[in-house]
């Protein structure tokens, strides 16, 4: 973790793990600006902090990708679109989907799955 002593700063708890593991919370404080997004914190993180985290985004803040959806503060948003708070934040990867590593899961949709199963038996 690292801040200037004395700017605003939002907690960031993410989530980190693989697949069908039980995970954990990691806390990041991240400085704060108005008019941040989480992604411009989940960003922050991996460029000065922990170049390990798995954040998945394309277009940044033109909400055209629809890549980096997560669960924040147990909301479904695009986390390039929600505004970021000078407080406590929670991100987690999507329900019901496969993850595959802290925030990035399986976005692959289930009928294409299904053609590469059939495709490698096949059938
Ligand atoms: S990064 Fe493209 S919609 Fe969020």
């Amino acid at each position: 973790m690292s801040a200037i002593s004395g700017e605003k700063t939002a907690l960031l708890r993410v989530w980190r793990g693989g697949p069908d593991q039980e995970g954990r919370y990691d806390t990041f404080k991240v400085p704060y600006e108005d008019g941040m997004s989480v992604l411009d914190a989940l960003r922050w993180i991996r460029r000065h902090v922990d170049s390990s985290l798995a954040i998945r985004y394309s277009c940044i803040n033109a909400n055209a990708c629809k890549t980096c959806m997560a669960v924040v503060n147990d909301r479904v948003e695009y986390t390039c679109t929600a505004r970021l708070e000078p407080t406590t934040v929670t991100v987690k990867p999507l329900p019901k989907r496969s993850v595959i590593r802290d925030l990035v899961t399986d976005t692959t949709p289930a009928e294409e799955k299904l053609e590469s199963f059939n495709q490698e038996r096949g059938q």
